[in-house]
């Protein structure tokens, strides 16, 4: 009887159990104004009260909690079913109760990781960061030693050499933050260039169940290699003797702001099974943030977002940037790389720094010739020593039956390749899929030539193949292919590729990938802001890794290259850096602003910067240009903003969460707001917005205005001289756009600049009629 009975009671939990954890969801709460009166732990009381209201007990409030945010917001993230998420958001003093999508945010590498490439290096020539100006700059700055930058990643590898603290002074005073450990990380992985490392982890687990240990440690320690990677690119140390697999771009590596103390905050996890995949859980980087704000971070770089954007009261990383504007703290933040398709830009808050991606005047020529003496030029980072001469075959004339269809033909997916027909053989594969030199390998070929469906093939993110190997563009493809299936016995020499700092494209050109405006949450916000080197960067790598995500990939490298917007990020995140360690007292929105108005629209060979595909790229790829931070430190103007000033944008879109009581009735226009590039979408007729620029330069000065005005609209600026007698004075100016295109949605590009003789203040303007 007593089993019975005991059986009926274990049923009846497990069942309720079930249905609970099944209603649950990560849910994010957040009040309108701060409790800045109460402690911590009474702010958190006043969490767990509201949650347990819905719950109907303590333990089920504690139990339910992840985080209670008390600094950047004043709220918590919990797991509530639709129901109580309801009946909190009619309670008083509830701003927003905010459902987190439950795949989280993706780190932004490049989407395609088939391919590879350099940065970082000083050969003499090019290096991102190792010109003159740039060690000039460095030096004024005094190598960042001063400040603290917050990497909101996949943790990071500390063995690194990029992360030695030889010679660096004590680690500045002013941090508050901590050493976590965890799984293979101690306290003594942390020293004078790591000064911190802590994990957030409960949103990642809430979603995903515990964290499998042998796809991710958990501590701060990078599995994935992407945070490591951000974070030397941003501020690693000089190495010297180093390259990618193979010996690729060999040479020195630093990072932008080699002294600088990096903090570390692991947000990103790999789910169950994703072979390399990552979700970084909102709820995680609101904590993180906060964490980083109250540990006196300068900058956070983050090189994370979701597509396309969100609103801005469900996008914790716009949620906690704003708060972050509070103590002057910059965000930098990748565009995404959903490029070039319009409109899936990511991260456009008018608070962070959206970074685009281009290339570097670097790529890696190799060469293939036919038997019958053809020669054809493509990229490689594929380590083989000698030319390989073997029979060339067509992926899809080699396919095993039924294994493919219209759609994944010629890819030489996994599982696809007949082994008899490809043994000793050279495969050329359409090479869009990851992984197809893996299937090639496994079924005995000799090497692979990947087919690139892009104008250019130095446009290629490349990786290191598992076998000898090169991409080439589709034009030349096709010749391939008719040599190949015109010929009794065709063969094909593959010759080992170089690096070449030659530059015979012009550089930077934007990178495919990169994700281009008009911003689809605001198209009155232009977005991007910049673009920064984002394509086949150097960087250090995870040895807990390979460097590829394939399963069968089991190399170790310490240094990797990779492409995407998360490998520009980390660049603007480092000239923020120099900026601020030379204007310490400058706020968030007057160093992106030094950073966006002195950004240059030209190539390494005095032309316009092109897309892609070759045609003159507009705003929509870079925003207002490409960085030149030497510039940026002496802007001459900035347009400053503050808190209150996103508050009230905020408010013109319907928003009251940033303000602590109402919205003015009639709040500005958001094209109103001081913002240092100017989108005015559907006008009709004329618009006249405000502008306020503060002087930063000289004392005494006078600047006169230089309009290209968008085709097809009028722009007046008024008035078109400024004067200034002091630094730190502000001038108001307007600018009327009047339209008279009758091109309905079409964008209109032009720009206006403030000169005074010595600075250059240029803002890109964006137009489009009703
Ligand atoms: C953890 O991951 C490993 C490797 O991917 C896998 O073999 C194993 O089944 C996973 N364990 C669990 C409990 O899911
Ligand atoms: C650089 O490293 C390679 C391989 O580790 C080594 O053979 C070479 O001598 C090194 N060169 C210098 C200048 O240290
Ligand atoms: C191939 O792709 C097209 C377009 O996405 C789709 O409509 C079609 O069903 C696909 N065919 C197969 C066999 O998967
Ligand atoms: C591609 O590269 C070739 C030679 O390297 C160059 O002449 C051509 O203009 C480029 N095309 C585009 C579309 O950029």
């Amino acid at each position: 009887m007593s089993i019975i009975h005991t059986c009926g009671f274990l049923l009846i939990l497990v069942l309720r159990f079930a249905s609970t954890l099944a209603n649950q969801h990560t849910y994010i709460v957040y009040f309108r104004g701060h409790s800045r009166d109460k402690t911590p732990s009474e702010v958190e009381d006043v969490h767990l009260s509201h949650i347990e209201l819905v719950k109907g007990s303590r333990e089920e409030a504690k139990a339910s909690l992840l985080y209670s945010y008390k600094k950047v917001i004043n709220g918590f993230s919990a797991m509530l079913s639709p129901e109580e998420a309801t009946q909190l958001s009619g309670m008083e003093g509830v701003a927003s109760v905010i459902r987190t999508d439950p795949r989280g945010y993706q780190l932004h590498t490049s989407r395609s990781w088939d391919f590879v490439s350099t940065l970082d290096q000083d050969n003499g020539e090019g290096g991102q960061w190792n010109d003159r100006l740039h060690k000039k700059l460095l030096r004024k700055a005094k190598y960042g030693q001063d400040l603290i930058v917050g990497v909101l990643d996949s943790g990071i590898w500390p063995e690194s050499a990029s992360f030695k603290d030889g010679g660096m002074e004590p680690v500045p005073s002013t941090w508050k933050g901590k050493c976590q450990t965890g799984t293979n990380f101690k306290k003594s992985h942390c020293n004078r260039k790591i000064i911190g490392a802590q994990y957030f982890i409960k949103g990642f687990e809430a979603q995903y169940g515990s964290l499998n240990k042998s796809e991710d440690y958990r501590s701060p320690r990078d599995k994935n290699g992407h945070g490591t990677h951000t974070a030397s690119t941003i501020g690693g140390r000089r190495v010297h003797n180093v390259s990618a697999i193979g010996g690729f771009a060999p040479g020195t590596v630093s990072g932008g702001v080699p002294l600088v103390r990096l903090a570390i905050y692991k947000v990103c996890w790999a789910p169950p099974g994703s072979k390399g995949g990552t979700a970084c859980m909102p709820a995680d980087i609101l904590a993180a943030i906060e964490a980083a704000v109250n540990d006196g971070v300068h900058v956070m770089s983050m090189s994370i977002g979701s597509t396309p954007a969100q609103p801005y009261d469900g996008d914790m990383i716009a949620i906690g940037s704003l708060a972050a504007i509070k103590e002057n703290v910059v965000s930098v933040c990748s565009a995404g790389n959903s490029g070039p398709t319009p409109s899936l830009i990511g991260n456009v808050a008018p608070w962070v720094l959206t970074v685009a991606a281009s290339s570097l005047d670097r790529d890696f020529p190799a060469f293939l010739v036919l038997g019958n003496g053809q020669k054809f030029q493509g990229q490689s980072v594929t380590s083989f020593q000698t030319p390989q001469t073997h029979p060339l075959v067509i992926g899809s004339d080699v396919e095993i039956k039924g294994t493919t269809n219209v759609n994944t033909t010629g890819y030489c997916k996994e599982g696809t390749l007949l082994s008899s027909a490809v043994k000793g053989k050279i495969v050329l594969c359409k090479g869009e899929f990851p992984g197809n030199d893996w299937e090639v390998k496994q079924v005995g070929g000799a090497g692979v030539i990947q087919v690139i469906k892009l104008a250019n093939v130095t446009q290629s993110a490349y990786s290191p193949l598992l076998l000898p190997g090169l991409a080439i563009s589709m034009a030349d493809a096709f010749k391939v292919i008719s040599y190949a299936r015109t010929h009794k016995n065709p063969t094909v020499t593959l010759f080992p590729g170089k690096t070449s700092l030659s530059g015979s494209e012009p550089a930077p050109q934007m990178a495919w990938f990169s994700s281009r405006g008009p911003n689809n949450l605001n198209p009155n916000i232009l977005k991007p802001d910049i673009t920064a080197p984002g394509l086949n960067i150097l960087a250090a790598w995870s040895e807990g890794t390979s460097p590829t995500p394939l399963v069968a990939d089991h190399r170790v490298a310490k240094y990797n290259i990779l492409s995407g917007t998360s490998m520009s990020c980390p660049h603007v995140s480092a000239s923020v850096l120099l900026l601020k360690a030379i204007h310490p007292s400058w706020s968030s929105a007057a160093v992106r602003s030094a950073l966006m108005t002195t950004a240059g629209t030209k190539n390494n060979k005095g032309t316009l910067i092109r897309n892609e595909v070759g045609n003159e790229a507009t705003a929509f790829d870079y925003g207002s240009g490409h960085i030149r931070p030497y510039r940026a430190v002496d802007p001459g103007l900035v347009y400053d903003a503050t808190f209150d000033d996103y508050a009230l944008f905020l408010c013109s879109g319907g928003y009251d969460f940033a303000v602590d009581h109402e919205c003015p009735k009639n709040p500005p226009s958001p094209s109103d707001l001081n913002y240092p590039s100017l989108a005015i979408s559907n006008l009709k007729g004329k618009r006249t917005v405000l502008r306020t620029v503060t002087n930063v330069g000289k004392g005494k000065s006078v600047y006169n205005v230089t309009v290209v005005s968008p085709t097809g609209y009028s722009v007046n600026i008024a008035p078109k001289t400024l004067y200034f007698g002091k630094v730190g004075e502000k001038k108001n100016f307007t600018v009327s756009v009047e339209g008279n295109t009758k091109e309905k949605g079409k964008y209109a590009f032009g720009w206006f600049e403030w000169r005074d003789g010595i600075h250059s203040v240029r803002s890109p303007i964006v137009v489009s009629s009703k």
